[in-house]
């Protein structure tokens, strides 16, 4: 495996909403990108089960906590599947083998001296899964969960992270792209810069809380950190060895759990002598209608129903095209509807649509041919391709797109000015069209990634045989939505 991406694993109390396929839909069109550059792919996400929260779900549904999980984690995989994720891995935190690569990561952080034990005191959100301050706090509630966090007092190890402030700087200040995009990075590198507190590392394990998770080893009334916990899974995925020869590319993850993946991980595998990974990207939050999507509120949009009444392909479209990725951004009905039309619909649907009924008209007569491509369109043809590759390779998928689009629309501006149909001179005719289709064989290929089923569409409606082209109208691609 040469190119390794993650996803975040997501925690099993909630259903997928479109802020979660976000991130998913970002690795899948990396790990889909790369592929199409010749590389092997390895692309893993997968569930963080370990939680307390897992616990208090279980109980909610009045479910047994296995039983719970495994319909959890099966609904997160079917909706992937649905979603045409080409993930290779599915990891679960309830595997045997991830308890063992976490047992054997505690191992070494504890042989390298970085574990100590002491007394925590302090509050605790089990919606975020971590510490709060007390100036964390509105009205005594976390800002976010609008719920009062647990005081909490009690033996814990904590992780030396202290220790690692100026490794990780220097770790930083030598790989200046670890963080995507770069004010998230400006954000981290400020954050450590002001010191480091350690991290509680695992938590008490008593009747209704923690008795669930991995048992320290040698220590079973304590229970490792959920964090300390779910970050190895992306060792888990490939085993130490693959990590160890290979580590991950990429970890796409949400803002929210930056300093997680940015400051913690990064100490984590310092500490127990492992190498770090590429880079860490973080998209920004999605909103829906300007409103935070939240389990309370139930407000969280499907990602499901939306690619059922759109089609997957202008789902990501849309999240890729309409949010520059690292930004907040928003969703709403006529965001989605107005980007459908416009780009998909008159856009692309439209010049896919104009081409290959002309060229199907040529079916037959055997007249389109593979010949010499327009100069000028095979100039912008390469250039697209070499912008698309700049844009993705900084994580600028919203501006990738739009070149693209520049392509679409010197495509529409071709057909205009050829006026194809008044050509009746029949090699004038087919060399025009051989043209278009070319375009539309470049415009495929570099959608691939961002739209696989469009772009096998595309390609499928025009097959070559001896180097004839026979041209199949595809159904319309993109049925214009009032
Ligand atoms: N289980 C932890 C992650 C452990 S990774 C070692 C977790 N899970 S989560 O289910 O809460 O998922 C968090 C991630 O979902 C975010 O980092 C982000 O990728 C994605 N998103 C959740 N809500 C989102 C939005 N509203 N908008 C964009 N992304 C969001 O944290």
């Amino acid at each position: 495996m040469e190119f390794y991406i993650t996803t975040p694993i997501y925690y099993v109390n909630d259903k997928p909403h479109i802020g979660h396929a976000y991130t998913t839909i970002v690795a899948d069109v990396l790990a889909r990108w790369r592929a199409s550059q010749g590389e092997q792919v390895r692309f893993s996400t997968g569930v963080d089960e370990n939680s307390q929260k897992t616990v208090d779900a279980a109980a909610k549904a009045g479910e047994d906590i296995r039983a719970y999980t495994d319909r959890m984690a099966d609904t997160w995989e079917a909706a992937w599947r649905t979603l045409a994720i080409a993930n290779t891995d599915f990891i679960r935190t309830t595997e045997a083998h991830h308890h063992e690569v976490v047992r054997t990561i505690w191992e070494r952080i504890e042989a390298a001296g970085d574990l100590y034990k002491g007394t925590y005191e302090g509050l605790y959100c089990k919606g975020h899964e971590a510490f709060m301050k007390e100036s964390d706090l509105v009205d005594g509630l976390c800002p976010e969960h609008k719920t009062a966090p647990e005081v909490v007092r009690e033996e814990n190890y904590f992780f030396k992270l202290s220790a690692y402030q100026e490794k990780l700087l220097e770790f930083y200040d030598a790989h200046d792209d670890f963080v995507m995009p770069a004010h998230r990075f400006r954000e981290v590198r400020a954050f450590v810069e002001q010191g480091l507190d350690d991290v509680s590392f695992s938590r008490e394990r008593k009747e209704g809380r923690a008795e669930w998770g991995i048992p320290v080893p040698n220590d079973p009334h304590q229970a490792i950190y959920v964090w300390a916990d779910a970050l190895v899974n992306y060792i888990s995925v490939p085993g130490f060895e693959g990590w160890e020869h290979h580590p991950a590319d990429v970890h796409a993850v949400g803002k929210d759990i930056l300093r997680f993946h940015a400051v913690i991980w990064p100490a984590m595998l310092m500490s127990a002598g492992l190498p770090l990974p590429g880079q860490i990207a973080a998209n920004g939050f999605i909103t829906n209608n300007g409103v935070k999507m939240s389990k309370s509120l139930g407000n969280g949009i499907d990602p499901l129903a939306l690619a059922a009444q759109y089609g997957n392909d202008a789902v990501r479209y849309f999240l890729l095209r309409e949010i520059p990725y690292g930004e907040d951004g928003d969703y709403s009905e006529t965001k989605m509807k107005d980007r459908y039309n416009a780009d998909l619909a008159n856009g692309l649907g439209n010049l896919v649509a104009r081409v290959l009924t002309l060229a199907e008209k040529e079916n037959g007569k055997g007249t389109i041919v593979r010949g010499t491509l327009d100069p000028a369109l095979d100039r912008a043809a390469m250039a697209t391709a070499r912008t698309v590759g700049e844009r993705m390779a900084s994580f600028r998928f919203s501006e990738a797109l739009a070149a693209l689009w520049e392509l679409v629309a010197l495509g529409d501006r071709y057909v205009n000015e050829k006026k194809i149909w008044e050509i009746a001179d029949d090699a004038a005719r087919a060399a025009a069209l051989f043209d278009l289709v070319s375009l539309l064989e470049a415009i495929a290929t570099l959608l691939a990634p961002f739209m696989p089923a469009t772009a096998r569409a595309i390609d499928a409606a025009m097959l070559w045989k001896d180097d004839v082209l026979h041209a199949t109208k595809p159904a319309v691609l993109f049925p214009r939505i009032s």
